[in-house]
């Protein structure tokens, strides 16, 4: 291990507790601008203040970007290292104490990369990132074959929806597409008016989820967002909304989608004691599972 990635892991490892090994957690939609970076982001902040180490990847190329929304420049990627031409030293950027940006790809390129010794230099690389407690990864939207093999790798999956009917639509599509490669599943409803908004089109989708997917498929409500005005304002304002405006609706829901999933990871630990981490996930993603 070079004093490069060593660097890196030892950021990644102070303070660290017993916390078991990386829980990956790939956020999707059916549709696009449903708040999907905005919720990353925003878990990603709540649980690296709740003292968890956090990796963010961007493997979404919109119009609100990770780096954008956390006013950062990221001028290389995941791409990069994949090609030997930077480390994940040099692609990470450290963003608050226990927060790392790792910018990433759409992902149509980096499946490209299939040759052995390329991956399994990578595979190597990415240990420097085994510190982390989550890893969240900001997908596109749709059902692309380069997002289901995120979706597959990942250890959890959370498709978002908003209350609109064309995206409930194609949510309900994508759990249908998921629960071919997953048997768990949560889901967010985002901009709802109330919980019981999300609730209800939670249990719509449940519904008709049973009747045409059948009883194997464990789809769980991670939590509703509801909307807020002040939101779509703090993306262009570069305000990051449970840090600068925690005190809205919004932050208070987020926070407690934050707290589900802490709880989760807990409980994962003590059924499994380990879970895959950093490298099954890359090496599941890279098709060499
Ligand atoms: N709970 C919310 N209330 C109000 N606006 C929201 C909320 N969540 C997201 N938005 C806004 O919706 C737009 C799309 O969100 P974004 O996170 O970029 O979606 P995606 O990543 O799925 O394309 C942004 O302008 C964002 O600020
Ligand atoms: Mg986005």
């Amino acid at each position: 291990m070079s004093t490069q990635a060593s660097k890196l892991q030892a950021l990644m490892d102070s303070h660290r507790t017993q916390n078991g090994a990386t829980r990956v957690i790939a956020v999707t939609s059916g549709k696009g601008g449903v708040g999907k970076s905005t919720l990353s982001a925003n878990i990603s902040y709540v649980l690296a203040s709740r003292g968890f180490k956090v990796g963010l990847m961007d493997a979404d190329i919109g119009l609100a970007n990770l780096d954008v929304m956390f006013n950062v420049r990221a001028e290389r990627n995941i791409l990069h290292v994949l090609k030997g031409e930077a480390r994940f030293e040099d692609i990470v950027v450290r963003l608050e104490e226990n927060l790392f940006l790792i910018p990433g790809e759409s992902g149509d390129e980096i499946l490209k990369f299939s040759d052995a010794t390329i991956v399994s230099r990578f595979i190597d690389e990415s240990q420097a990132l085994e510190g982390l407690d989550f890893l969240i990864i900001d997908t596109g939207a749709g059902i692309g074959d380069t997002i289901q093999m995120f979706l597959r790798a990942a250890d959890e999956v959370v498709v978002v929806t908003v209350p609109d009917p064309a995206a409930i639509t194609d949510a309900y599509a994508m759990v249908k597409v998921i629960s071919k490669i997953k048997s768990d599943l949560s889901m967010v409803v985002n901009q709802v008016r109330n919980s019981r908004e999300g609730m209800k089109i939670f249990d719509t989708i449940k519904k008709v989820a049973q009747g045409n997917i059948g009883e194997d498929l464990n789809l769980r409500m991670l939590g509703s967002v509801r909307s807020d005005a002040s939101v779509a304002r703090s993306v262009k304002q570069r305000l990051l909304v449970c840090k600068e405006l925690a005190n809205i609706a919004p932050a208070a829901d987020i926070e407690a989608i934050a707290a589900a999933l802490a709880d989760k990871k807990e409980h994962k630990m003590l059924e499994s004691g380990k879970e895959g981490g950093i490298g099954t996930f890359f090496k599941k993603l890279l098709g060499q599972f």
